[in-house]
């Protein structure tokens, strides 16, 4: 039936600078970076973020947004390359949003996320030390873990990540961000899909693989779909050498159909001898990893150096996953208080504490709110507080810290936006920052790593 009074105009495909309407142009040169990957230029006052720019670069910019005090624009034009730009070994870089510096070399890279590290947190940088940045030990082909759109073009399924603020999706057949293995992988189910009668159920899939590429478990999201249609794709993958596949439904982690084991693993070891031996955590791919093994090794070490646990103390960790902090944290004090919403990562943990014999673990399945709040109640007491929250931060979470009482907070952060307004809050609730440290986890995309040692004002 036809929509005559449709509420939603059509939205156009085309990127807003080919289409019709007038478009201003302007000149400008590239200062630097900002955080979300965007590079700043400031024309006649007014400051311009333009993607897929470099710093110095000499660029014509077509304006796609323009309000009083700042406009975003695309480039047009290089009039004058910046010389810290490589040509990217992604041809789908210019349109992809999967990464947004494949076009600045990595030492570029490094500075400029120093700087915006510094610039985002210059409120803390000058009380507290802040470090360089820690390169990472594989800029390139380093994530085990990637989630995929799919999509039909015209009867044919394509493979992409988003277009940068958009949900067109840009189809590629080799990601730099994973190894050669993991994209041979990634090919292969996707040319199985191919030939499924039903592709148009298909929407996403996730392919994580362990430390050495040898074991790899696909999750298959699907739009209504039967137990059975699954069964049909899942005979079809069966022969791809898969660990493990998950056919999910579009409500979050709704399972329809599982086949093989959907858990992976990875080892830590401690280059400070903070643990001996090492420890092995095995998770649900369902559950949250680091995108990086390697970096999360430094960070894990880091971090409990910056703790400087002694064997007497009590320590509440929030946010804690599947165990990968808990876990060599256990080696260095009496006990862990592990708050963990995932009811995946909490199977994990439990299950990871028993295989390295760590029993100083309470494990608190449900939100850090409602559990701070419990504990609260119950007048316990931590000397220190470890948090890594998800990239919203943990706002309402902080103003109970003092109730705790802890001498110590470590939080780890993957957003500095989210950090500072949360350093502010922990200032206002009597915590000061010590000690500023970032890591280059995710190379080749804006995102930045940061551990921030505070410690109570006495
Ligand atoms: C950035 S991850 C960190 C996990 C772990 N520390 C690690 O290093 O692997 C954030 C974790 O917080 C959990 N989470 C998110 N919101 C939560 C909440 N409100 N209460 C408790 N846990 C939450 C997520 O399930 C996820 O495991």
């Amino acid at each position: 039936m036809e929509r005559k009074f449709s509420k939603f105009k059509k939205l156009s495909n085309k990127p807003r600078t080919e289409r019709k309407e007038e478009v201003k142009r302007i000149d400008a040169e590239i200062e630097s970076l900002v955080w979300g990957g965007k590079g700043l230029a400031r024309v006649d006052g007014k400051v311009f973020f333009v993607a897929k720019s470099a710093p110095l670069d000499k660029v014509r910019i077509a304006v796609t947004k323009e309000k009083s005090d700042y406009g975003e624009g695309e480039i047009e034009k290089i009039i004058y390359p910046s010389p810290f730009r490589m040509a990217p070994v992604c041809p789908h870089f210019s349109k992809c949003g999967g990464c947004q510096f494949l076009h600045i070399n990595y030492r570029k890279q490094l500075e400029e996320k120093e700087r915006i590290t510094k610039e985002v947190l210059r409120r803390w940088t000058e009380e507290a030390r802040f470090e360089p940045i820690v390169p990472s030990p594989m800029p390139i082909g380093y994530r085990h873990s990637g989630d995929f759109h799919l999509f039909l073009d015209r009867g044919a399924l394509k493979l992409g990540f988003y277009e940068p603020e958009s949900h067109r999706i840009v189809p590629f057949d080799h990601c730099h961000l994973f190894s050669d293995a993991f994209n041979d992988k990634l090919r292969e189910i996707k040319s199985v899909m191919e030939g499924f009668r039903m592709k148009e159920k298909l929407f996403k899939l996730n392919l994580s693989s362990d430390e050495n590429d040898r074991d790899m478990v696909l999750a298959v999201s699907l739009k209504e779909m039967s137990e059975q249609a699954c069964r049909f794709l899942l005979d079809e993958l069966n022969a791809s050498g898969l660990k493990g596949t998950l056919f999910v439904g579009t409500r979050e982690n709704e399972e329809i159909l599982r086949s093989g084991d959907v858990s992976l693993s990875y080892a830590l070891a401690s280059e400070k001898g903070f643990f001996p031996g090492g420890i092995k955590l095995k998770y649900d791919t369902r559950s949250f990893t680091q995108a990086d093994y390697r970096m999360n090794r430094v960070i894990v070490d880091d971090v409990l150096s910056m703790m400087s646990l002694s064997r007497h103390e009590k320590v509440l960790e929030l946010y804690s996953g599947i165990g990968n902090f808990t876990l060599p944290i256990t080696s260095c004090c009496k006990e862990v208080t592990a708050v963990e919403s995932s009811r995946f990562a909490v199977a994990d943990a439990k299950d990871n504490a028993a295989a390295n014999g760590c029993e100083n673990i309470q494990h608190l399945e449900g939100s850090v709110v409602e559990w701070i709040v419990k504990l609260i109640g119950r007048s316990a007491r931590f000397d220190a507080v470890l948090l890594d929250p998800p990239r919203t931060g943990a706002f309402e979470v902080l103003a109970h810290l003092p109730s705790l009482s802890p001498r110590r907070v470590v939080y780890v952060s993957c957003s500095l936006p989210t950090l500072d307004r949360d350093l502010r809050r922990l200032s206002d609730f009597g915590f000061r920052p010590k000690l500023i440290r970032t890591y280059d986890l995710f190379p080749q995309t804006y995102g930045i790593e940061t551990a921030v040692l505070l410690e109570a004002v006495k």
